[in-house]
C-alpha cells in the first residue's frame, strides 16, 4: 500500500524516501540503534565460538537487519542518503568491532580449555610395564654362555651364511657325506655358501683366527630343511663348545658337560656319554640326560621310549684332521667339543612341549617361560 499523495508507479522510490523519515523504517536511527543493541547482546550472550558464529550470521550476515538497511540506502532520496549511510556505516563498524572482540575472547577461552584438557603431568610416574618380553631362548642362551665365561671361556661368533668349506670340509665331512645332501641343507646355488647346518664351523674359524690354546662357546642359529612340527624346526639354535689345549682328555669333556647339565637342570642331574659318530670328533659320543618323565622306571615311557635316557647333544675329542686343517699340531694339542640344541634344552628345562610355540612370537609364551629377574 502506498501512502496518500503518492502515485502508485512511484511506489518504490517514494516508500524509501518516506522511510528515511519514518521511525519504523530499517534505516531510521531507532531501527539502526536497536539492531546494534541486538547484535551486541547476541555476541555477549554467545557462550562459545559456535554460538558466536550463529550470532554473526544473524546480526552481521548478508541477511541481517543492518545489511538490509545498507541495501536500502541506495533507494533513499539524495538528501537522506548521506545521513543514513553514515549512521549505518558506523553501526556496522561497531558491530564488526564487537564481533572481533568477542571472537578473540572466546578463542582465548577455547585455547585455555584445550591446553588444560591436554595437559601432561610430566611428574607423574610413567607406565614401566614393558610392552614385550625377552624371548626365553635369548635368555637361556645367555645363561649358558655366562656359565662358561665364569670359567674363563670366551664367546665366539660365526656367520649364519657360511662357506661350505667351513661348514663341511674343515670339519672332516667329505663331499659325499649324507649331511651335504639337499634334504638337509639350504644351499645357496652355485655360490659355495650354505645356511650353516650347525654351529661347528665356528670351531674351525676360531682355531684359524686365534690358534691354540682356545676355550670358546658359540651360540647361534642353524638351518636345516626340516618340516616344522612339535619337535623339529627348520631354524633352531645351538650352543657349540670347543676347548683345545695341551693334555685335554675326555674326562675334561665329561666334567664340563656335567657342570652345564647341573646348571641347566639342577644339582645331581644324571648324565651319560653314549658312543656315537661325528666326522669331526674321534671318539664321539652323544650326551644323554636321565629321563625327566620316568627316571628310567617306565619301559613304555613316551619321552625316552623306555630307554631311561634322553639325548641332549653331541660331543667328542676333536679329530686330528680338524686340528690339521686349522694349522694346529695334533701331536702337541688335543681338544674336546660339544654342541647341543638350545630349543631342546628349553623344552627339557621348562617343560615346553611344542617347538612351534617358540616361533609364534606370542608374548604370553615369553612371559610364561621367561626367566628374567
Ligand atoms: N654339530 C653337531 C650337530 O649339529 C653336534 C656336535 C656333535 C657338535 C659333536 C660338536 C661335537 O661340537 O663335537 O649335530
Amino acid at each position: 500500500m502506498s501512502g496518500p499523495n503518492i502515485p502508485d508507479d512511484a511506489a518504490p522510490a517514494a516508500s524509501a524516501a518516506s522511510a528515511a523519515a519514518d521511525d519504523t523504517s530499517p534505516v531510521s536511527a531507532e531501527a539502526v540503534a536497536a539492531a546494534v543493541t541486538a547484535a551486541l547482546t547476541a555476541f555477549d550472550d554467545a557462550a562459545d565460538l559456535d554460538a558466536l558464529k550463529q550470532a554473526r550470521l544473524d546480526h552481521a550476515g548478508d541477511r541481517s537487519t543492518l545489511a538490509l538497511a545498507n541495501r536500502e540506502i541506495g533507494r533513499l532520496p539524495g538528501t537522506a542518503k548521506a545521513g543514513a549511510g553514515k549512521r549505518i556505516g558506523q553501526a556496522r563498524g561497531r558491530v564488526r568491532a564487537a564481533l572481533e572482540v568477542r571472537q578473540r575472547v572466546l578463542e582465548a577461552e577455547r585455547d585455555e580449555r584445550v591446553l588444560l584438557a591436554e595437559t601432561v603431568d610430566v611428574t607423574l610416574p610413567s607406565n614401566r610395564d614393558p610392552v614385550g618380553a625377552r624371548h626365553p631362548l635369548t635368555t637361556l642362551s645367555e645363561q649358558m654362555c655366562e656359565l662358561f665365561v665364569a670359567m674363563g671361556w670366551e664367546v665366539a661368533e660365526g656367520p649364519e651364511v657360511e662357506a661350505e668349506w667351513f661348514n663341511f670340509d674343515a670339519l672332516n665331512i667329505d663331499p659325499d657325506h649324507p649331511a651335504r645332501q639337499m634334504q638337509d641343507t639350504f644351499f645357496v646355488e652355485g655360490s659355495g655358501v650354505v645356511l650353516r647346518t650347525q654351529t661347528s664351523p665356528v670351531q674351525a674359524r676360531t682355531l684359524l683366527e686365534r690358534g691354540a690354546p682356545a676355550y670358546i662357546v658359540s651360540p647361534g642359529k642353524v638351518f636345516r630343511t626340516d618340516e616344522l612340527d612339535a619337535t623339529h624346526t627348520p631354524v633352531f639354535h645351538q650352543l657349540e663348545g670347543l676347548a683345545v689345549d695341551r693334555g685335554l682328555t675326555m674326562a675334561h669333556l665329561k666334567g664340563t658337560l656335567d657342570h652345564l647339565a647341573e646348571a641347566m637342570f639342577g644339582a645331581g642331574t644324571r648324565t651319560r656319554l653314549r658312543p656315537a659318530f661325528f666326522p669331526f670328533t674321534e671318539p664321539s659320543a652323544e650326551m644323554d640326560l636321565r629321563c625327566f618323565v620316568c627316571d628310567g622306571t617306565d619301559p613304555v615311557c613316551r619321552a625316552c621310549h623306555g630307554t631311561g635316557w634322553i639325548e641332549w647333544g653331541g660331543c667328542g675329542m676333536v679329530d686330528p684332521n680338524v686340528l690339521l686343517a686349522c694349522g694346529i699340531d695334533p701331536d702337541v694339542y688335543t681338544g674336546f667339543a660339544f654342541g647341543m640344541g638350545i630349543e631342546r634344552t628349553l623344552m627339557f628345562r621348562n617343560g615346553v612341549e611344542d617347538m612351534r610355540d617358540m616361533v609364534e612370537g606370542d608374548v604370553r609364551f615369553s612371559r610364561h617361560y621367561g626367566m628374567d629377574g
